[in-house]
């Protein structure tokens, strides 16, 4: 018994791995960076390293006027879909950066891309797009960007039962509401209809979790935790969303609901108030595929930020030789005081190997009132540490 689960173990990781390093999986980023800026105290002498997803939340630290930001990931689609947001800054174009990013879809895609967009990008993120810019066609099969990618696709699952059942003005409704009071009635309105033997299956599924970045340690930490399993951890986490925070400004869920943003509901990079300063500061970010350990390696440089998401719940069970070896590059790489950022979806680093304990001072007076107020709601815990 015990080997055929090992066997499943690996066959899931390898599943994970195989469509994470080559499949665009995040298209807008999942952690909310009102709280990181809070926390991390960015100036201009500021130099981040950072992995980079969707890159939004580089955009976003770009308007403390930091230094320079190293944005790492494994998976070059991520850093392709940085290097296509920097080009619309490049392009200086508002409303195409709008339409595309806002939106999610622009009639013409191809050849705006053609035309104003492909020469500004690196190489491989021209041969990522020639073969992917379709997805912003309004009568691409998605329908939106933001429908498209493995975790768009899970969205898009989510839109159309939405539709479906009939749900589609109840969701507007919550997204509008002025209040708690009146989102809450809306959310009790919609929840039970979500749930059914389908979506129940759906959202059970290795290959449901995995399309949506979720990979088997991060679901064997939430799986210890809830009684009921990831089931219950999401129920948990939508009550909390939709009911104790406003969903006025929460672009996170928004987009998801909807497939667009709204211009009032939206991060910060899309912003007209904010395109010309990006645009003046664009330069300073960087793409880089590596994993975060390669990067340091290879660096000879030293960082006053570490924003490491929460990928070390990737690596907590499977890797811990490659996690130790991590935060030994961290130490080696760090500025006196350098800030650490990360979230977890487990209450307690539990995975940390024990010397950084003696080189790190958490501080949960900051981060723990913040997580509280955290748009994203599906992380267990948000840490912030400085290095002695
Ligand atoms: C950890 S995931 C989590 C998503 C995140 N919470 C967000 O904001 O969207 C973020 C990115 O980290 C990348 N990643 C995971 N492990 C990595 C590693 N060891 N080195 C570099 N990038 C990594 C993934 O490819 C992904 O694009």
């Amino acid at each position: 018994m015990k080997l055929i689960s090992d066997i499943l173990q690996q066959l899931q990781r390898h599943l994970f791995d195989t469509i994470t390093s080559s499949n665009l999986v995040y298209n807008t980023c999942w952690e909310d960076p009102r709280i990181d800026r809070a926390l991390l105290n960015l100036n201009s002498k500021s130099n981040i390293l950072m992995l980079t997803s969707a890159g939004d939340n580089a955009l976003d630290y770009l308007l403390d006027d930091v230094k320079h930001i190293q944005c790492v990931d494994i998976n070059p689609t991520q850093n392709a879909l940085l290097e296509l947001k920097k080009a619309f800054f490049e392009n200086e174009n508002y409303a195409l950066l709008w339409d595309f990013f806002g939106g999610g879809k622009k009639s013409g895609a191809e050849l705006i891309y053609r035309q104003q967009l492909r020469t500004l990008l690196p190489k491989k993120a021209q041969q990522f797009w020639d073969q992917n810019i379709h997805d912003f066609n309004p009568d691409s099969k998605n329908d939106s960007f933001y429908f498209s990618g493995t975790s768009g696709k899970v969205a898009r699952t989510v839109y159309n039962q939405i539709q479906r059942k009939g749900l589609t003005a109840a969701v507007e409704n919550l997204l509008s509401a002025k209040s708690l009071e009146e989102q809450a009635y809306y959310f009790h309105e919609i929840e039970p209809q979500l749930w059914n033997p389908f979506s129940e299956w759906l959202l059970g599924r290795h290959a449901t979790m995995t399309m949506l970045g979720v990979p088997p340690s991060q679901r064997k930490m939430i799986e210890q935790q809830y009684k009921d399993g990831l089931l219950e951890f999401i129920r948990q986490s939508l009550q909390k969303v939709f009911t104790e925070l406003p969903m006025t400004d929460n672009y996170f869920w928004h987009v998801y609901l909807t497939g667009h943003y709204s211009s009032d509901c939206c991060p910060n990079y899309l912003l007209e108030k904010h395109f010309q300063t990006l645009r003046e500061r664009i330069h300073r970010i960087e793409t880089q595929t590596f994993s975060l350990l390669q990067a340091l390696q290879k660096s000879n440089k030293t960082y006053s930020h570490f924003v490491l998401l929460d990928h070390q719940d990737w690596m907590a069970f499977t890797q811990p030789d490659q996690l130790a070896n991590q935060w030994r590059q961290i130490l080696d790489h760090a500025q006196s005081g350098a800030r650490i950022l990360f979230r977890s979806a487990m209450p307690e680093p539990d995975f940390l190997p024990g010397f950084v304990f003696d080189n790190i001072s958490f501080h949960p007076e900051l981060t723990e009132p913040l997580h509280r107020i955290d748009r994203v709601g599906t992380y267990e815990s948000t840490y912030l540490a400085t290095v002695l």
